[in-house]
Protein backbone atom coordinates (compact mmCIF):
# COMPACT_ATOMS: atom_id res chain seq x y z
CA UNK A 1 0.00 0.00 0.00
CA UNK A 2 0.97 3.32 -0.47
CA UNK A 3 0.66 5.81 2.20
CA UNK A 4 3.15 8.77 1.05
CA UNK A 5 0.84 11.39 -0.09
CA UNK A 6 2.74 12.59 -3.56
CA UNK A 7 2.66 16.52 -2.01
CA UNK A 8 4.92 15.12 0.49
CA UNK A 9 8.23 15.44 -0.31
CA UNK A 10 11.00 13.27 0.01
CA UNK A 11 14.76 14.56 -0.03
CA UNK A 12 17.45 12.33 -0.88
CA UNK A 13 21.26 13.14 -0.62
CA UNK A 14 23.57 10.65 -2.71
CA UNK A 15 21.05 10.74 -5.62
CA UNK A 16 23.48 9.85 -8.55
CA UNK A 17 24.95 6.97 -6.01
CA UNK A 18 24.32 3.03 -6.17
CA UNK A 19 21.96 2.62 -3.51
CA UNK A 20 20.39 6.64 -4.07
CA UNK A 21 19.68 6.74 -7.70
CA UNK A 22 17.47 3.13 -7.30
CA UNK A 23 15.61 4.76 -4.09
CA UNK A 24 14.65 8.04 -6.45
CA UNK A 25 13.38 5.64 -9.37
CA UNK A 26 11.26 3.37 -6.56
CA UNK A 27 10.08 6.26 -5.19
CA UNK A 28 8.96 8.24 -7.91
CA UNK A 29 7.56 5.27 -9.58
CA UNK A 30 5.77 4.67 -6.51
CA UNK A 31 3.91 7.87 -6.74
CA UNK A 32 6.25 9.94 -4.37
CA UNK A 33 7.55 13.88 -4.92
CA UNK A 34 11.33 13.82 -4.67
CA UNK A 35 14.12 16.30 -4.63
CA UNK A 36 17.50 14.69 -5.97
CA UNK A 37 20.29 15.83 -4.14
CA UNK A 38 23.61 16.13 -6.02
CA UNK A 39 26.92 18.14 -5.80
CA UNK A 40 26.73 17.90 -10.21
CA UNK A 41 23.33 17.38 -10.80
CA UNK A 42 23.54 17.66 -14.65
CA UNK A 43 23.47 13.72 -15.20
CA UNK A 44 20.20 13.40 -12.95
CA UNK A 45 16.93 12.36 -15.13
CA UNK A 46 15.34 15.80 -16.02
CA UNK A 47 12.00 14.03 -17.45
CA UNK A 48 10.16 12.89 -14.69
CA UNK A 49 8.19 15.84 -13.40
CA UNK A 50 7.53 14.53 -9.84
CA UNK A 51 11.89 14.51 -9.36
CA UNK A 52 13.31 18.07 -8.89
CA UNK A 53 16.88 18.16 -9.32
CA UNK A 54 18.75 20.49 -6.69
CA UNK A 55 22.48 21.54 -6.42
CA UNK A 56 23.68 20.74 -3.09
CA UNK A 57 27.48 22.35 -2.00
CA UNK A 58 28.41 20.57 1.46
CA UNK A 59 30.67 23.31 1.97
CA UNK A 60 27.71 25.71 1.94
CA UNK A 61 25.24 25.31 5.48
CA UNK A 62 22.84 27.87 3.41
CA UNK A 63 22.90 25.19 0.37
CA UNK A 64 22.39 22.25 2.35
CA UNK A 65 19.79 24.28 4.72
CA UNK A 66 17.33 25.06 1.19
CA UNK A 67 18.42 21.27 0.08
CA UNK A 68 16.15 20.03 2.96
CA UNK A 69 13.80 23.08 3.64
CA UNK A 70 10.02 21.63 3.29
CA UNK A 71 10.88 18.19 2.92
CA UNK A 72 9.21 15.24 4.88
CA UNK A 73 11.42 12.76 4.84
CA UNK A 74 15.49 12.87 4.20
CA UNK A 75 17.30 9.80 2.60
CA UNK A 76 20.81 10.24 3.36
CA UNK A 77 23.08 7.28 1.14
CA UNK A 78 26.56 9.63 1.26
CA UNK A 79 29.43 7.73 -0.90
CA UNK A 80 31.99 7.11 1.51
CA UNK A 81 35.14 9.81 1.80
CA UNK A 82 37.15 11.83 5.18
CA UNK A 83 33.83 14.44 4.70
CA UNK A 84 31.22 11.96 4.92
CA UNK A 85 30.60 12.15 8.62
CA UNK A 86 30.54 15.75 8.47
CA UNK A 87 28.31 15.90 5.38
CA UNK A 88 25.50 13.48 7.03
CA UNK A 89 25.94 15.05 10.21
CA UNK A 90 25.28 18.54 8.49
CA UNK A 91 22.30 17.39 6.66
CA UNK A 92 20.80 15.99 9.67
CA UNK A 93 21.03 19.11 11.80
CA UNK A 94 19.74 21.14 9.09
CA UNK A 95 16.74 18.55 8.71
CA UNK A 96 16.39 18.80 12.57
CA UNK A 97 16.11 23.24 11.89
CA UNK A 98 14.21 22.70 8.94
CA UNK A 99 11.41 20.72 11.08
CA UNK A 100 12.00 17.55 8.54
CA UNK A 101 10.08 14.64 10.50
CA UNK A 102 12.16 11.00 9.53
CA UNK A 103 15.69 10.52 8.28
CA UNK A 104 16.36 7.42 6.31
CA UNK A 105 20.01 6.81 6.58
CA UNK A 106 21.56 4.04 4.88
CA UNK A 107 24.48 2.45 7.42
CA UNK A 108 26.63 -0.24 7.81
CA UNK A 109 26.19 -3.57 9.25
CA UNK A 110 28.90 -2.73 11.94
CA UNK A 111 30.58 -2.98 15.30
CA UNK A 112 32.91 -1.16 16.87
CA UNK A 113 35.63 -0.53 14.70
CA UNK A 114 38.67 1.50 13.50
CA UNK A 115 37.45 0.49 10.19
CA UNK A 116 36.48 3.63 7.85
CA UNK A 117 33.63 4.21 6.83
CA UNK A 118 32.59 1.92 9.67
CA UNK A 119 32.94 4.10 12.36
CA UNK A 120 32.01 7.03 10.53
CA UNK A 121 28.35 5.48 9.76
CA UNK A 122 28.30 4.70 14.03
CA UNK A 123 29.74 8.85 14.83
CA UNK A 124 26.70 9.77 11.95
CA UNK A 125 24.25 7.32 14.18
CA UNK A 126 25.25 8.51 17.42
CA UNK A 127 24.69 11.89 16.83
CA UNK A 128 20.99 10.83 15.35
CA UNK A 129 20.77 9.66 19.02
CA UNK A 130 21.44 12.89 20.49
CA UNK A 131 18.49 15.03 18.23
CA UNK A 132 14.33 15.25 17.88
CA UNK A 133 13.64 13.42 14.08
CA UNK A 134 12.32 10.27 14.04
CA UNK A 135 14.79 7.95 11.96
CA UNK A 136 15.18 5.13 10.09
CA UNK A 137 18.39 2.98 9.92
CA UNK A 138 19.17 0.75 7.09
CA UNK A 139 22.36 -1.49 8.37
CA UNK A 140 22.85 -3.47 5.06
CA UNK A 141 25.71 -6.08 4.75
CA UNK A 142 28.51 -6.28 2.32
CA UNK A 143 27.02 -4.82 -0.90
CA UNK A 144 27.06 -7.66 -3.88
CA UNK A 145 28.81 -5.20 -5.83
CA UNK A 146 31.95 -5.34 -4.25
CA UNK A 147 32.79 -8.41 -6.17
CA UNK A 148 32.28 -6.29 -9.63
CA UNK A 149 34.65 -3.58 -7.88
CA UNK A 150 37.39 -7.31 -8.36
CA UNK A 151 36.66 -6.85 -11.72
CA UNK A 152 40.00 -6.00 -13.08
CA UNK A 153 41.81 -7.75 -10.49
CA UNK A 154 39.83 -10.95 -11.69
CA UNK A 155 40.63 -10.38 -15.67
CA UNK A 156 44.21 -9.92 -14.86
CA UNK A 157 44.48 -13.11 -12.21
CA UNK A 158 45.50 -11.08 -9.28
CA UNK A 159 42.53 -11.85 -7.08
CA UNK A 160 42.95 -12.44 -3.70
CA UNK A 161 42.60 -11.30 0.39
CA UNK A 162 42.83 -12.35 3.34
CA UNK A 163 38.53 -13.44 3.60
CA UNK A 164 39.18 -17.02 4.37
CA UNK A 165 36.79 -19.59 4.04
CA UNK A 166 33.63 -18.83 5.98
CA UNK A 167 30.65 -17.85 3.60
CA UNK A 168 29.30 -13.91 3.56
CA UNK A 169 26.06 -12.97 2.88
CA UNK A 170 26.21 -10.21 0.85
CA UNK A 171 23.18 -7.90 0.11
CA UNK A 172 22.11 -7.02 -3.52
CA UNK A 173 22.29 -2.73 -3.88
CA UNK A 174 18.83 -2.65 -5.34
CA UNK A 175 17.23 -4.88 -2.31
CA UNK A 176 18.79 -1.80 0.16
CA UNK A 177 17.37 0.50 -2.22
CA UNK A 178 13.70 -1.61 -2.38
CA UNK A 179 13.54 -1.43 1.21
CA UNK A 180 14.58 1.87 1.70
CA UNK A 181 11.35 2.99 -0.80
CA UNK A 182 9.07 0.40 0.43
CA UNK A 183 9.60 1.92 4.27
CA UNK A 184 8.78 5.67 2.99
CA UNK A 185 5.63 4.57 0.67
CA UNK A 186 4.11 2.13 3.49
CA UNK A 187 4.38 5.02 5.97
CA UNK A 188 6.51 2.95 8.32
CA UNK A 189 9.78 5.55 7.74
CA UNK A 190 7.77 8.54 8.54
CA UNK A 191 7.45 10.89 11.99
CA UNK A 192 8.98 9.81 15.76
CA UNK A 193 9.69 6.38 14.35
CA UNK A 194 13.20 5.02 15.46
CA UNK A 195 14.50 1.86 14.25
CA UNK A 196 16.94 -0.05 12.83
CA UNK A 197 17.05 -2.66 9.86
CA UNK A 198 19.56 -5.02 9.52
CA UNK A 199 19.64 -6.34 5.66
CA UNK A 200 21.29 -9.23 4.44
CA UNK A 201 20.99 -11.53 0.84
CA UNK A 202 19.48 -14.67 1.19
CA UNK A 203 22.33 -17.18 1.12
CA UNK A 204 26.07 -16.37 1.95
CA UNK A 205 28.81 -17.91 -0.10
CA UNK A 206 32.36 -17.99 0.39
CA UNK A 207 34.98 -16.30 -1.44
CA UNK A 208 35.93 -19.78 -3.70
CA UNK A 209 32.72 -20.47 -4.65
CA UNK A 210 32.61 -16.91 -5.72
CA UNK A 211 35.30 -17.63 -8.11
CA UNK A 212 33.67 -20.97 -9.29
CA UNK A 213 30.24 -18.89 -9.94
CA UNK A 214 31.78 -16.45 -12.06
CA UNK A 215 34.31 -19.08 -13.60
CA UNK A 216 30.76 -21.05 -15.10
CA UNK A 217 29.45 -17.53 -16.22
CA UNK A 218 32.62 -16.63 -17.99
CA UNK A 219 33.72 -20.33 -18.97
CA UNK A 220 37.33 -19.70 -17.82
CA UNK A 221 38.65 -20.89 -14.36
CA UNK A 222 38.77 -17.46 -11.54
CA UNK A 223 40.49 -18.26 -8.64
CA UNK A 224 40.98 -16.41 -5.36
CA UNK A 225 44.27 -16.47 -4.19
CA UNK A 226 44.34 -16.59 -0.02
CA UNK A 227 46.83 -14.26 1.16
CA UNK A 228 48.01 -13.17 5.11
CA UNK A 229 46.67 -9.56 5.81
CA UNK A 230 50.49 -8.23 5.32
CA UNK A 231 50.79 -10.26 2.03
CA UNK A 232 47.69 -8.12 0.98
CA UNK A 233 48.50 -4.92 1.97
CA UNK A 234 51.42 -5.26 0.27
CA UNK A 235 50.26 -6.71 -3.01
CA UNK A 236 47.36 -3.64 -2.81
CA UNK A 237 49.82 -1.08 -2.23
CA UNK A 238 51.32 -2.07 -5.16
CA UNK A 239 48.93 -1.72 -7.47
CA UNK A 240 48.33 2.15 -6.09
CA UNK A 241 45.24 2.10 -3.83
CA UNK A 242 44.67 4.75 -1.29
CA UNK A 243 46.14 3.39 2.34
CA UNK A 244 42.22 3.76 3.54
CA UNK A 245 40.90 2.14 0.71
CA UNK A 246 43.65 -0.90 1.54
CA UNK A 247 42.97 -0.55 5.20
CA UNK A 248 38.81 -1.05 4.57
CA UNK A 249 39.17 -3.73 2.27
CA UNK A 250 41.70 -5.93 4.59
CA UNK A 251 39.60 -4.94 7.59
CA UNK A 252 36.22 -5.81 6.18
CA UNK A 253 38.08 -9.07 4.97
CA UNK A 254 39.44 -9.82 8.58
CA UNK A 255 36.50 -8.44 10.77
CA UNK A 256 33.68 -9.19 8.61
CA UNK A 257 34.77 -11.87 6.61
CA UNK A 258 36.95 -13.96 8.23
CA UNK A 259 35.31 -13.89 11.87
CA UNK A 260 32.14 -14.96 10.52
CA UNK A 261 30.46 -11.84 11.31
CA UNK A 262 29.42 -11.81 7.44
CA UNK A 263 27.87 -15.04 8.16
CA UNK A 264 25.11 -13.90 9.82
CA UNK A 265 21.29 -13.92 8.10
CA UNK A 266 18.00 -11.92 8.56
CA UNK A 267 14.92 -12.11 7.27
CA UNK A 268 14.37 -8.47 7.51
CA UNK A 269 14.47 -7.62 3.65
CA UNK A 270 11.79 -10.71 2.91
CA UNK A 271 9.54 -9.11 5.83
CA UNK A 272 9.48 -5.55 4.49
CA UNK A 273 9.32 -6.54 0.76
CA UNK A 274 7.58 -10.01 0.82
CA UNK A 275 10.03 -11.72 -1.01
CA UNK A 276 13.18 -12.80 -0.90
CA UNK A 277 16.31 -10.69 -1.52
CA UNK A 278 17.94 -11.05 -4.72
CA UNK A 279 21.49 -14.04 -4.97
CA UNK A 280 24.85 -13.72 -5.59
CA UNK A 281 24.55 -16.35 -8.71
CA UNK A 282 22.07 -14.16 -10.22
CA UNK A 283 23.83 -10.91 -9.21
CA UNK A 284 26.95 -12.95 -10.99
CA UNK A 285 24.76 -14.03 -13.91
CA UNK A 286 23.65 -10.89 -14.50
CA UNK A 287 26.96 -8.87 -14.21
CA UNK A 288 29.25 -11.73 -16.52
CA UNK A 289 30.21 -9.51 -19.05
CA UNK A 290 32.09 -7.07 -16.34
CA UNK A 291 34.91 -9.97 -15.78
CA UNK A 292 35.32 -11.11 -18.90
N1 LIG B 1 29.89 -0.90 -0.36
C1 LIG B 1 29.36 -1.67 0.56
O1 LIG B 1 29.57 -2.90 0.56
C2 LIG B 1 28.46 -1.09 1.62
C3 LIG B 1 27.89 -1.92 2.56
C4 LIG B 1 27.05 -1.37 3.52
C5 LIG B 1 26.82 0.00 3.53
N2 LIG B 1 27.42 0.80 2.60
C6 LIG B 1 27.16 2.25 2.66
O2 LIG B 1 26.12 2.56 1.73
C7 LIG B 1 26.16 3.96 1.47
C8 LIG B 1 25.76 4.24 0.03
O3 LIG B 1 26.65 3.53 -0.82
P1 LIG B 1 26.69 3.77 -2.39
O4 LIG B 1 27.59 2.72 -2.94
O5 LIG B 1 25.32 3.91 -2.92
O6 LIG B 1 27.42 5.19 -2.44
P2 LIG B 1 28.13 5.82 -3.72
O7 LIG B 1 27.43 5.37 -4.96
O8 LIG B 1 29.60 5.59 -3.60
O9 LIG B 1 27.93 7.38 -3.46
C9 LIG B 1 26.64 7.95 -3.32
C10 LIG B 1 26.68 9.41 -3.65
O10 LIG B 1 27.20 10.16 -2.56
C11 LIG B 1 27.45 11.49 -3.07
N3 LIG B 1 28.55 12.12 -2.37
C12 LIG B 1 28.47 13.27 -1.68
N4 LIG B 1 29.65 13.61 -1.17
C13 LIG B 1 30.52 12.67 -1.54
C14 LIG B 1 31.92 12.52 -1.34
N5 LIG B 1 32.65 13.39 -0.65
N6 LIG B 1 32.50 11.42 -1.88
C15 LIG B 1 31.79 10.53 -2.59
N7 LIG B 1 30.44 10.64 -2.82
C16 LIG B 1 29.82 11.73 -2.29
C17 LIG B 1 27.72 11.32 -4.56
O11 LIG B 1 26.68 12.01 -5.22
P3 LIG B 1 26.88 13.45 -5.89
O12 LIG B 1 28.29 13.51 -6.40
O13 LIG B 1 25.86 13.43 -6.98
O14 LIG B 1 26.62 14.43 -4.82
C18 LIG B 1 27.56 9.82 -4.78
O15 LIG B 1 26.95 9.49 -6.01
C19 LIG B 1 27.59 4.41 1.83
O16 LIG B 1 27.53 5.28 2.94
C20 LIG B 1 28.30 3.12 2.22
O17 LIG B 1 29.24 3.29 3.28
C21 LIG B 1 28.21 0.28 1.65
Amino acid sequence: MNDVSPRRLVAVAGATGRVGSVIVEGLSAGGATVRSLSRTPSGLDTANPQITNVHIDYANPSSIASAVEGASVLVISLGSSDDQAHQEIALIDAAVHAGVEHVVKVSSWSWPSRIHPLDWHQEVEDHLSKVDIGYSLLRPMTFTAVIGAQAELIKNNLWGGAAGTRHANLIDVRDVADVATRLILSGEASGSNRRAYHLTGPDGLGVDAIAEHISRAIGRTVKYTHRTPDEQRAALLSLGMSEWTVELIIGIDVESFASGASTEKTSTVETVLGRPPRSIPDWITENAELFR
